[in-house]
Protein backbone atom coordinates (compact mmCIF):
# COMPACT_ATOMS: atom_id res chain seq x y z
CA UNK A 1 0.00 0.00 0.00
CA UNK A 2 1.49 3.57 -0.62
CA UNK A 3 2.30 5.09 2.29
CA UNK A 4 -0.07 8.46 1.58
CA UNK A 5 -2.75 5.68 1.96
CA UNK A 6 -1.41 4.00 5.31
CA UNK A 7 -4.01 4.53 7.99
CA UNK A 8 -3.59 5.76 11.40
CA UNK A 9 -4.33 3.23 14.21
CA UNK A 10 -4.64 5.26 17.17
CA UNK A 11 -6.49 8.54 18.22
CA UNK A 12 -4.11 10.66 19.75
CA UNK A 13 -4.19 13.88 21.03
CA UNK A 14 -0.34 15.82 22.02
CA UNK A 15 0.79 18.55 23.82
CA UNK A 16 2.66 21.80 22.54
CA UNK A 17 3.94 21.11 19.01
CA UNK A 18 7.47 22.10 17.28
CA UNK A 19 7.73 25.33 15.70
CA UNK A 20 10.37 26.08 12.38
CA UNK A 21 9.92 29.87 11.04
CA UNK A 22 7.28 32.38 12.01
CA UNK A 23 3.85 31.66 13.20
CA UNK A 24 1.76 34.69 12.60
CA UNK A 25 0.83 35.95 16.41
CA UNK A 26 -2.90 36.41 14.86
CA UNK A 27 -3.71 33.01 14.37
CA UNK A 28 -6.40 31.63 16.87
CA UNK A 29 -8.20 29.12 16.05
CA UNK A 30 -8.09 25.83 15.01
CA UNK A 31 -7.31 24.11 11.17
CA UNK A 32 -9.13 20.99 10.68
CA UNK A 33 -8.72 18.14 8.45
CA UNK A 34 -10.70 15.29 7.17
CA UNK A 35 -10.22 12.36 4.68
CA UNK A 36 -10.46 8.03 4.94
CA UNK A 37 -9.03 6.14 7.39
CA UNK A 38 -9.92 2.50 7.45
CA UNK A 39 -10.10 0.60 11.00
CA UNK A 40 -9.67 -2.44 9.57
CA UNK A 41 -7.87 -2.15 5.91
CA UNK A 42 -8.42 -4.83 4.08
CA UNK A 43 -8.85 -5.23 -0.14
CA UNK A 44 -12.56 -3.64 0.74
CA UNK A 45 -11.23 -0.83 2.06
CA UNK A 46 -8.02 0.02 -0.20
CA UNK A 47 -9.59 2.45 -2.80
CA UNK A 48 -8.44 5.88 -2.23
CA UNK A 49 -12.40 7.00 -1.61
CA UNK A 50 -12.86 4.45 1.00
CA UNK A 51 -12.41 4.18 4.69
CA UNK A 52 -14.25 5.64 7.72
CA UNK A 53 -13.91 9.47 8.00
CA UNK A 54 -10.89 10.61 10.17
CA UNK A 55 -10.80 14.43 11.59
CA UNK A 56 -7.62 15.72 12.71
CA UNK A 57 -7.25 19.14 14.15
CA UNK A 58 -4.28 21.80 14.89
CA UNK A 59 -5.11 24.18 17.41
CA UNK A 60 -3.40 27.59 17.64
CA UNK A 61 -3.36 30.02 20.34
CA UNK A 62 -1.92 33.56 19.45
CA UNK A 63 0.09 31.85 16.63
CA UNK A 64 1.33 29.10 19.76
CA UNK A 65 0.55 25.69 18.31
CA UNK A 66 -1.16 23.73 21.09
CA UNK A 67 -1.90 20.14 20.06
CA UNK A 68 -2.92 17.87 16.97
CA UNK A 69 -5.65 15.75 17.88
CA UNK A 70 -7.12 12.99 15.77
CA UNK A 71 -10.49 11.06 15.72
CA UNK A 72 -12.56 9.25 13.55
CA UNK A 73 -16.32 10.34 13.23
CA UNK A 74 -18.46 7.34 14.77
CA UNK A 75 -20.61 6.91 12.14
CA UNK A 76 -23.24 4.08 12.32
CA UNK A 77 -20.92 2.42 10.22
CA UNK A 78 -17.75 2.93 11.94
CA UNK A 79 -20.10 1.99 15.29
CA UNK A 80 -20.43 -1.33 13.73
CA UNK A 81 -17.21 -2.10 12.52
CA UNK A 82 -16.33 -1.50 16.07
CA UNK A 83 -18.31 -3.52 17.74
CA UNK A 84 -18.13 -6.68 15.22
CA UNK A 85 -14.14 -6.36 15.56
CA UNK A 86 -13.35 -6.53 11.78
CA UNK A 87 -14.72 -5.18 8.28
CA UNK A 88 -18.32 -5.62 7.37
CA UNK A 89 -18.84 -3.06 4.61
CA UNK A 90 -17.54 -2.46 1.01
CA UNK A 91 -16.61 0.91 -0.04
CA UNK A 92 -17.88 3.02 -3.03
CA UNK A 93 -14.80 3.16 -4.47
CA UNK A 94 -14.68 -1.31 -4.93
CA UNK A 95 -18.00 -2.36 -4.84
CA UNK A 96 -18.55 -5.87 -2.98
CA UNK A 97 -22.19 -6.30 -2.01
CA UNK A 98 -22.50 -9.92 -1.95
CA UNK A 99 -19.50 -10.09 0.04
CA UNK A 100 -21.13 -7.19 2.44
CA UNK A 101 -24.61 -8.87 2.56
CA UNK A 102 -22.79 -12.25 4.05
CA UNK A 103 -20.33 -9.67 6.66
CA UNK A 104 -23.45 -8.21 8.07
CA UNK A 105 -25.99 -11.35 7.95
CA UNK A 106 -22.82 -12.67 9.72
CA UNK A 107 -22.72 -9.65 12.29
CA UNK A 108 -26.24 -9.69 12.78
CA UNK A 109 -26.69 -13.28 13.50
CA UNK A 110 -24.06 -13.19 16.20
CA UNK A 111 -25.39 -10.09 17.82
CA UNK A 112 -28.68 -8.82 19.65
CA UNK A 113 -30.42 -8.22 16.91
CA UNK A 114 -33.51 -6.59 18.23
CA UNK A 115 -31.22 -4.35 19.85
CA UNK A 116 -29.72 -3.13 16.25
CA UNK A 117 -33.36 -2.85 14.60
CA UNK A 118 -34.38 -0.53 17.76
CA UNK A 119 -31.12 1.13 17.35
CA UNK A 120 -31.35 1.35 13.33
CA UNK A 121 -34.77 2.76 13.90
CA UNK A 122 -33.96 5.38 16.53
CA UNK A 123 -30.98 6.65 14.01
CA UNK A 124 -32.56 6.91 11.10
CA UNK A 125 -36.30 7.51 11.61
CA UNK A 126 -37.44 4.42 8.65
CA UNK A 127 -34.84 6.31 6.41
CA UNK A 128 -32.87 3.94 4.19
CA UNK A 129 -29.67 6.42 4.26
CA UNK A 130 -26.23 5.37 5.84
CA UNK A 131 -26.43 1.63 4.30
CA UNK A 132 -27.66 2.09 0.67
CA UNK A 133 -26.43 0.74 -0.38
CA UNK A 134 -22.83 2.27 0.82
CA UNK A 135 -21.90 2.76 4.32
CA UNK A 136 -21.92 6.80 4.87
CA UNK A 137 -18.66 6.98 6.60
CA UNK A 138 -18.48 10.30 6.53
CA UNK A 139 -14.71 11.07 5.12
CA UNK A 140 -15.23 13.77 2.42
CA UNK A 141 -15.39 17.55 3.90
CA UNK A 142 -15.86 19.55 7.07
CA UNK A 143 -18.45 22.36 7.54
CA UNK A 144 -19.21 24.38 10.48
CA UNK A 145 -22.99 25.47 10.68
CA UNK A 146 -25.06 25.75 13.53
CA UNK A 147 -22.62 25.81 16.51
CA UNK A 148 -21.19 22.37 14.98
CA UNK A 149 -19.05 20.65 12.72
CA UNK A 150 -20.38 19.21 9.70
CA UNK A 151 -18.64 15.45 8.68
CA UNK A 152 -19.78 15.23 5.02
CA UNK A 153 -19.75 12.40 2.12
CA UNK A 154 -21.23 12.36 -0.84
CA UNK A 155 -24.03 9.85 -0.30
CA UNK A 156 -25.24 10.61 3.24
CA UNK A 157 -26.44 13.19 5.82
CA UNK A 158 -23.82 15.10 7.59
CA UNK A 159 -22.46 13.74 11.14
CA UNK A 160 -22.08 16.52 13.85
CA UNK A 161 -19.29 16.99 15.18
CA UNK A 162 -17.79 18.58 18.60
CA UNK A 163 -14.94 21.25 17.93
CA UNK A 164 -13.04 18.76 20.21
CA UNK A 165 -13.80 16.57 17.47
CA UNK A 166 -16.57 14.14 19.46
CA UNK A 167 -19.10 12.77 17.52
CA UNK A 168 -23.04 14.33 18.33
CA UNK A 169 -24.40 12.24 15.77
CA UNK A 170 -25.98 12.08 12.38
CA UNK A 171 -27.77 15.57 11.30
CA UNK A 172 -31.16 14.79 9.36
CA UNK A 173 -32.23 17.95 9.41
CA UNK A 174 -36.16 17.32 9.62
CA UNK A 175 -39.14 15.41 8.96
CA UNK A 176 -39.94 16.90 5.81
CA UNK A 177 -36.97 15.07 4.21
CA UNK A 178 -38.43 12.00 2.15
CA UNK A 179 -37.73 8.56 3.41
CA UNK A 180 -35.68 7.42 0.01
CA UNK A 181 -33.15 10.40 0.45
CA UNK A 182 -29.39 9.71 0.81
CA UNK A 183 -28.52 13.29 1.94
CA UNK A 184 -26.69 15.62 0.04
CA UNK A 185 -23.10 16.26 -1.62
CA UNK A 186 -19.73 17.00 0.45
CA UNK A 187 -19.72 20.76 -0.66
CA UNK A 188 -22.85 22.44 0.24
CA UNK A 189 -23.07 26.42 1.00
CA UNK A 190 -22.78 28.52 3.70
CA UNK A 191 -24.29 31.89 3.11
CA UNK A 192 -22.42 34.14 5.68
CA UNK A 193 -24.75 36.76 5.19
CA UNK A 194 -28.17 35.01 6.14
CA UNK A 195 -26.71 31.81 7.60
CA UNK A 196 -28.40 29.59 5.46
CA UNK A 197 -26.63 25.79 4.54
CA UNK A 198 -27.73 24.98 0.68
CA UNK A 199 -27.06 21.62 -0.05
CA UNK A 200 -27.94 19.16 -3.09
CA UNK A 201 -28.70 15.94 -2.92
CA UNK A 202 -29.46 12.22 -4.67
CA UNK A 203 -32.13 9.72 -3.92
CA UNK A 204 -31.86 6.20 -5.24
CA UNK A 205 -35.41 6.58 -6.50
CA UNK A 206 -37.34 10.04 -8.64
CA UNK A 207 -36.75 12.57 -8.40
CA UNK A 208 -33.32 11.83 -7.82
CA UNK A 209 -32.68 15.10 -7.13
CA UNK A 210 -32.95 17.25 -4.17
CA UNK A 211 -32.23 20.65 -3.13
CA UNK A 212 -31.68 21.80 0.35
CA UNK A 213 -31.59 24.98 2.28
CA UNK A 214 -31.46 24.48 5.84
CA UNK A 215 -32.85 26.95 8.51
CA UNK A 216 -29.61 28.84 9.91
CA UNK A 217 -30.21 27.70 13.79
CA UNK A 218 -32.66 25.12 14.00
CA UNK A 219 -31.25 22.16 11.17
CA UNK A 220 -34.54 21.73 9.49
CA UNK A 221 -34.92 22.01 5.92
CA UNK A 222 -36.64 22.99 3.20
CA UNK A 223 -36.85 20.57 0.71
CA UNK A 224 -36.93 21.39 -3.08
CA UNK A 225 -37.22 17.87 -5.48
CA UNK A 226 -35.69 18.30 -9.11
CA UNK A 227 -36.79 15.11 -11.64
CA UNK A 228 -34.10 13.95 -12.83
CA UNK A 229 -34.20 10.71 -15.33
CA UNK A 230 -31.75 8.83 -13.25
CA UNK A 231 -29.70 8.96 -10.77
CA UNK A 232 -25.98 10.89 -11.28
CA UNK A 233 -22.81 11.77 -9.81
CA UNK A 234 -22.82 15.12 -7.60
CA UNK A 235 -19.63 16.23 -5.68
CA UNK A 236 -20.45 19.84 -5.42
CA UNK A 237 -22.60 22.83 -7.07
CA UNK A 238 -22.32 27.12 -7.22
CA UNK A 239 -24.49 30.08 -5.78
CA UNK A 240 -24.87 33.09 -6.00
CA UNK A 241 -26.64 35.87 -4.83
CA UNK A 242 -29.72 34.57 -6.91
CA UNK A 243 -29.04 31.33 -8.39
CA UNK A 244 -28.44 27.86 -7.51
CA UNK A 245 -26.10 26.22 -10.40
CA UNK A 246 -26.08 22.43 -10.51
CA UNK A 247 -24.11 20.58 -13.12
CA UNK A 248 -25.46 17.09 -14.50
CA UNK A 249 -22.44 15.38 -15.96
CA UNK A 250 -22.70 11.85 -17.42
CA UNK A 251 -21.86 9.96 -15.03
CA UNK A 252 -24.56 7.53 -13.59
CA UNK A 253 -24.71 5.76 -11.00
CA UNK A 254 -24.18 2.03 -11.89
CA UNK A 255 -26.52 -0.88 -10.21
CA UNK A 256 -25.68 -3.18 -13.30
CA UNK A 257 -21.92 -2.79 -12.21
CA UNK A 258 -22.26 -2.57 -8.37
CA UNK A 259 -24.01 -5.94 -8.42
CA UNK A 260 -21.11 -7.63 -10.74
CA UNK A 261 -18.40 -5.52 -8.49
CA UNK A 262 -16.37 -4.53 -11.12
CA UNK A 263 -17.32 -0.39 -9.82
CA UNK A 264 -20.14 2.34 -8.70
CA UNK A 265 -20.12 5.10 -11.79
CA UNK A 266 -20.05 4.52 -14.99
CA UNK A 267 -18.71 7.22 -17.86
CA UNK A 268 -21.00 7.82 -21.04
CA UNK A 269 -18.76 9.24 -23.34
CA UNK A 270 -21.83 10.11 -25.66
CA UNK A 271 -24.21 12.17 -22.99
CA UNK A 272 -23.66 16.01 -22.69
CA UNK A 273 -23.38 17.51 -19.61
CA UNK A 274 -25.86 19.57 -18.79
CA UNK A 275 -25.92 22.86 -16.64
CA UNK A 276 -29.24 23.47 -14.19
CA UNK A 277 -30.24 26.72 -13.01
CA UNK A 278 -32.98 27.76 -10.50
CA UNK A 279 -33.75 30.28 -8.13
CA UNK A 280 -31.87 29.45 -4.95
CA UNK A 281 -34.67 30.91 -2.91
CA UNK A 282 -37.35 28.55 -4.95
CA UNK A 283 -40.15 26.32 -3.30
CA UNK A 284 -41.84 23.00 -3.98
CA UNK A 285 -40.72 21.04 -7.21
CA UNK A 286 -37.95 23.20 -8.71
CA UNK A 287 -38.44 24.85 -12.48
CA UNK A 288 -34.80 24.29 -13.72
CA UNK A 289 -33.41 25.42 -16.70
CA UNK A 290 -31.10 23.39 -18.46
CA UNK A 291 -28.38 24.37 -21.04
CA UNK A 292 -26.89 21.32 -22.95
CA UNK A 293 -23.16 21.38 -23.77
CA UNK A 294 -20.55 18.17 -24.91
CA UNK A 295 -20.00 16.29 -21.90
CA UNK A 296 -17.25 17.20 -19.51
CA UNK A 297 -16.28 16.26 -15.65
CA UNK A 298 -15.73 17.96 -12.99
CA UNK A 299 -15.24 17.73 -9.33
CA UNK A 300 -15.05 21.44 -7.71
CA UNK A 301 -16.30 24.55 -8.19
CA UNK A 302 -14.02 27.52 -7.92
CA UNK A 303 -16.84 30.51 -6.86
CA UNK A 304 -19.74 31.57 -8.59
CA UNK A 305 -20.80 35.39 -8.67
CA UNK A 306 -23.05 37.41 -11.49
CA UNK A 307 -22.04 40.38 -13.42
CA UNK A 308 -23.76 43.45 -13.49
CA UNK A 309 -25.75 42.56 -17.08
CA UNK A 310 -26.83 39.73 -15.29
CA UNK A 311 -24.44 37.24 -16.53
CA UNK A 312 -24.24 34.03 -14.29
CA UNK A 313 -20.15 33.13 -13.42
CA UNK A 314 -19.21 30.04 -12.50
CA UNK A 315 -15.56 28.73 -12.33
CA UNK A 316 -14.75 24.89 -11.97
CA UNK A 317 -11.78 22.46 -12.54
CA UNK A 318 -12.48 21.00 -15.91
CA UNK A 319 -11.78 17.64 -16.97
CA UNK A 320 -12.06 16.31 -20.86
CA UNK A 321 -13.93 12.87 -19.26
CA UNK A 322 -13.79 11.18 -15.65
CA UNK A 323 -10.54 11.34 -13.84
CA UNK A 324 -11.74 8.57 -11.31
CA UNK A 325 -10.83 5.12 -10.62
CA UNK A 326 -14.27 4.26 -9.82
CA UNK A 327 -13.77 0.66 -10.85
CA UNK A 328 -12.07 -1.85 -8.94
CA UNK A 329 -9.23 -1.81 -12.12
CA UNK A 330 -9.02 1.82 -11.96
CA UNK A 331 -8.20 1.91 -8.58
CA UNK A 332 -5.57 -0.79 -8.51
CA UNK A 333 -4.04 1.31 -11.18
CA UNK A 334 -4.23 4.66 -9.42
CA UNK A 335 -2.63 3.16 -5.94
CA UNK A 336 0.26 2.17 -7.81
CA UNK A 337 1.60 4.77 -10.20
CA UNK A 338 -0.67 7.63 -8.35
CA UNK A 339 -1.55 9.07 -11.18
CA UNK A 340 -4.69 10.17 -12.33
CA UNK A 341 -5.50 9.91 -16.14
CA UNK A 342 -6.50 13.48 -17.23
CA UNK A 343 -5.89 16.91 -16.86
CA UNK A 344 -8.40 19.40 -15.27
CA UNK A 345 -7.95 22.79 -16.25
CA UNK A 346 -9.68 26.22 -14.84
CA UNK A 347 -12.65 27.01 -16.83
CA UNK A 348 -15.18 30.04 -16.58
CA UNK A 349 -18.23 29.24 -17.35
CA UNK A 350 -21.03 32.34 -18.44
CA UNK A 351 -24.14 31.61 -18.42
CA UNK A 352 -26.92 33.62 -19.69
CA UNK A 353 -29.51 32.82 -17.49
CA UNK A 354 -32.31 34.34 -19.78
CA UNK A 355 -31.16 32.90 -23.12
CA UNK A 356 -30.42 29.85 -21.83
CA UNK A 357 -27.06 29.77 -23.33
CA UNK A 358 -23.19 29.25 -22.15
CA UNK A 359 -19.83 30.18 -22.96
CA UNK A 360 -16.80 28.30 -21.58
CA UNK A 361 -13.90 30.12 -21.44
CA UNK A 362 -10.45 28.09 -20.44
CA UNK A 363 -8.43 30.14 -18.02
CA UNK A 364 -5.24 28.54 -17.06
CA UNK A 365 -3.71 25.48 -18.51
CA UNK A 366 -2.32 23.75 -15.30
CA UNK A 367 -4.00 21.14 -13.72
CA UNK A 368 -5.31 22.63 -11.07
CA UNK A 369 -7.74 21.18 -8.10
CA UNK A 370 -9.10 21.61 -4.30
CA UNK A 371 -9.27 25.53 -4.67
CA UNK A 372 -9.27 28.02 -2.19
CA UNK A 373 -10.96 31.40 -2.47
CA UNK A 374 -9.44 34.78 -0.71
CA UNK A 375 -13.23 36.16 -0.77
CA UNK A 376 -15.22 33.05 0.93
CA UNK A 377 -18.17 35.54 0.89
CA UNK A 378 -20.72 33.30 -1.15
CA UNK A 379 -21.62 34.98 -4.38
CA UNK A 380 -18.69 37.14 -4.23
CA UNK A 381 -16.68 37.82 -7.26
CA UNK A 382 -13.60 35.55 -7.57
CA UNK A 383 -10.31 37.67 -8.07
CA UNK A 384 -7.31 35.50 -6.61
CA UNK A 385 -7.68 31.53 -6.38
CA UNK A 386 -4.99 29.06 -4.75
CA UNK A 387 -4.94 25.82 -5.69
CA UNK A 388 -3.23 21.84 -5.45
CA UNK A 389 -1.56 22.49 -9.29
CA UNK A 390 0.57 20.74 -11.51
CA UNK A 391 2.30 22.01 -14.86
CA UNK A 392 1.49 17.86 -15.98
CA UNK A 393 -1.17 15.79 -15.37
CA UNK A 394 -2.04 14.96 -11.54
CA UNK A 395 0.55 12.74 -10.32
CA UNK A 396 2.25 12.27 -6.69
CA UNK A 397 5.30 11.80 -8.84
CA UNK A 398 4.91 14.91 -10.89
CA UNK A 399 5.63 18.70 -9.29
CA UNK A 400 2.45 19.28 -7.44
CA UNK A 401 2.56 22.55 -5.60
CA UNK A 402 0.39 25.28 -4.90
CA UNK A 403 -0.44 27.81 -7.69
CA UNK A 404 -2.24 31.25 -7.34
CA UNK A 405 -4.02 32.71 -10.01
CA UNK A 406 -4.76 36.28 -9.81
CA UNK A 407 -7.46 36.50 -12.90
CA UNK A 408 -7.45 40.76 -12.96
CA UNK A 409 -4.05 40.64 -13.30
CA UNK A 410 -3.76 37.80 -15.51
CA UNK A 411 -0.50 36.80 -13.21
CA UNK A 412 0.61 33.23 -11.37
CA UNK A 413 2.63 32.22 -8.93
CA UNK A 414 3.60 28.67 -7.82
CA UNK A 415 5.57 27.09 -4.70
CA UNK A 416 6.77 23.30 -4.49
CA UNK A 417 8.10 21.32 -1.69
CA UNK A 418 11.15 19.70 -2.10
CA UNK A 419 10.94 15.96 -3.72
CA UNK A 420 9.18 13.85 -1.88
CA UNK A 421 6.83 16.00 -0.19
CA UNK A 422 3.48 16.03 -1.06
CA UNK A 423 1.11 19.04 -0.10
CA UNK A 424 -2.52 19.26 0.41
CA UNK A 425 -5.41 21.43 -0.29
CA UNK A 426 -4.47 25.25 0.44
CA UNK A 427 -6.88 27.02 2.61
CA UNK A 428 -6.91 30.59 3.16
CA UNK A 429 -7.35 32.27 6.47
CA UNK A 430 -8.80 35.58 5.89
CA UNK A 431 -6.12 38.20 8.07
CA UNK A 432 -7.16 41.35 10.55
CA UNK A 433 -4.29 43.50 9.68
CA UNK A 434 -2.38 41.60 7.00
CA UNK A 435 -4.58 39.96 3.79
CA UNK A 436 -4.03 36.57 5.42
CA UNK A 437 -2.70 33.29 5.22
CA UNK A 438 -2.21 30.33 3.24
CA UNK A 439 -1.88 26.97 5.06
CA UNK A 440 -1.56 23.39 3.89
CA UNK A 441 -0.47 20.02 5.26
CA UNK A 442 2.65 19.14 3.75
CA UNK A 443 3.42 15.07 3.91
CA UNK A 444 7.22 14.46 4.19
CA UNK A 445 7.84 10.89 3.04
CA UNK A 446 11.40 10.32 3.80
CA UNK A 447 10.68 11.33 7.62
CA UNK A 448 7.35 9.92 7.37
CA UNK A 449 5.84 13.05 9.26
CA UNK A 450 3.16 15.78 8.49
CA UNK A 451 3.79 19.79 8.52
CA UNK A 452 1.98 22.65 8.76
CA UNK A 453 3.25 25.19 6.19
CA UNK A 454 2.14 29.02 6.31
CA UNK A 455 2.56 30.64 3.41
CA UNK A 456 1.96 34.12 2.65
CA UNK A 457 -0.62 35.01 0.00
CA UNK A 458 1.72 37.74 -1.73
CA UNK A 459 4.61 35.96 -2.37
CA UNK A 460 3.64 32.15 -2.12
CA UNK A 461 6.54 31.68 -4.28
CA UNK A 462 8.92 32.22 -1.65
CA UNK A 463 8.10 29.29 0.24
CA UNK A 464 6.77 28.69 3.71
CA UNK A 465 7.33 31.73 6.67
CA UNK A 466 6.59 29.14 9.39
CA UNK A 467 5.95 25.31 10.18
CA UNK A 468 4.18 23.33 12.82
CA UNK A 469 5.77 19.62 12.75
CA UNK A 470 3.36 17.34 13.18
CA UNK A 471 3.95 13.75 15.41
CA UNK A 472 2.61 11.56 12.58
CA UNK A 473 2.44 11.71 8.71
CA UNK A 474 -1.28 11.73 8.18
CA UNK A 475 -2.55 9.97 5.35
CA UNK A 476 -4.93 11.37 2.33
CA UNK A 477 -6.72 14.38 3.32
CA UNK A 478 -9.41 15.76 1.00
CA UNK A 479 -10.67 19.09 2.51
CA UNK A 480 -10.56 21.10 5.35
CA UNK A 481 -11.39 24.17 7.31
CA UNK A 482 -9.88 26.68 9.22
CA UNK A 483 -12.32 27.65 12.17
CA UNK A 484 -11.41 31.11 14.11
CA UNK A 485 -11.26 30.57 18.02
CA UNK A 486 -14.58 31.09 19.27
CA UNK A 487 -14.34 32.79 22.64
FE1 LIG B 1 -14.31 17.72 -2.81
Amino acid sequence: MWDLFRPLVKEITTGALEVKGYIPPCLSGTLYRIGPNALYPTPCTSHFFDGHGMIHSISFREGKPLEYRNRWVQTQAYMTERQAGRVVFSGVGQPDLLGQFIRFARYFISSDSKDIIRRWWQNHQGRISDFSPFANVANTNIEWHNNKLLALWDGGFPYGVTPELETIGKVDFGTKVPRHALGFCAHPKIDDRTGELLGIGTSLLPPYWFYYVIDPSSDVARVCPIPMEQMSFIHDFAVTKNYAIALDIPMSFSIVDIVKGVGTFRWHPERPTRIGYWSRKGYGEMSVRWIETEGFFFLHTAGAYEEADGTIVVLLCRYPRSPLGMSTCAARKFRSSGEFQERGVLVKLKIDPHRGSVIQEQLDDWSVEFPALENQSLGAKVNNIYFLATDSAFSFNAKVGIRKLDLQRGTSSFWQPEPGQIPGEPIFIPGTETKGWIVTVVADRTLQQSRVVILDPECIESGPIGEVILPVMLPVTFHGLWLPSLN
